[in-house]
């Protein structure tokens, strides 16, 4: 099995053209060890999302390669992508993305939408996420009468639906006090300790210090590992 899980190859990122444009990421190119707890860090506005979402094929990159899994991602159409998105990797964004009107474990349910079980084994399978993540009793609660890291643990269980290789996080303890963000590394931890990959964009250092692998993003461009 290869060791290494994402790879890109002087990936770069423009949005917009001409005088306008903005080089978001200036040529990229990285290898993520398959297992590691790997963390993105760099100050606001320089490029963390935006290579988060190349590593992730939620976007393309404007030049250069993104591999993930021996998988060339330029070389997929939209729906091979998306395929492959769903079957490898679980997002967790930064505000949750929670569906106010659903309870928790129809919020669960939304990300098997697609995966052919039906709808006695999708509900199955959610109790089973949410009891892993320590909220069986609130499967009927809405995002609206749980706390902010009780919501971030149904993101992350949403994010394992299909039960991916590799979770990515943006900024997941962004909103959460101090007591609420280390339940979250415990968690996290816990699931790497089941071999997954886990890739967070953070801000907080104490979160980065845990990290095996740390990406510093400065300007689009890669600093050299702290
Ligand atoms: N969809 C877009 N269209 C145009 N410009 C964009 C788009 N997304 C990001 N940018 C620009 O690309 C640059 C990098 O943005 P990015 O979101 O990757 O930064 P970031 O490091 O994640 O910042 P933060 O820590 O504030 O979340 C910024 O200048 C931003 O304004
Ligand atoms: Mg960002």
């Amino acid at each position: 099995m290869n060791d290494v899980i994402i790879r890109t190859e002087n990936a770069l990122k423009t949005y917009g053209r001409g005088p306008a444009a903005t080089h978001a990421l200036r040529g990229v190119s990285l290898a993520i060890p398959r297992g590691s707890f790997t963390c993105i860090v760099g100050p606001s506005g320089h490029g963390k999302s935006t290579l988060m979402h190349l590593l992730g094929g939620l976007d393309r990159p404007t030049s250069g390669s993104v591999e993930v899994d021996g998988i060339e991602l330029t070389d997929l159409a939209n729906s091979a992508l998306a395929s492959l998105r769903s079957q490898k990797i679980g997002f967790v964004f930064q505000f949750f993305n929670l569906l106010r009107h659903l309870t928790t474990v129809e919020n669960v349910e939304t990300a098997m939408m697609f995966t052919g079980l039906s709808e006695k084994q999708q509900a199955a399978r959610a109790r089973e996420l949410l009891a892993q993540v320590g909220l069986s009793e609130k499967a009927n609660a809405k995002p609206s009468e749980l706390s902010g890291g009780q919501q971030q643990r149904v993101a992350i269980a949403r994010a394992l639906a299909n039960d991916p290789e590799i979770l990515m996080m943006d900024e997941p303890t962004g909103n959460l006090d101090s007591v609420a963000e280390a339940e979250i590394l415990d968690l996290l931890l816990e699931l790497q300790g089941q071999g997954k990959t886990l890739v967070m964009v953070t801000h907080n250092l104490e979160i980065a210090r845990r990290a095996q692998h740390l990406i510093e993003v400065r300007d689009g461009r890669l600093c050299q590992a702290a």
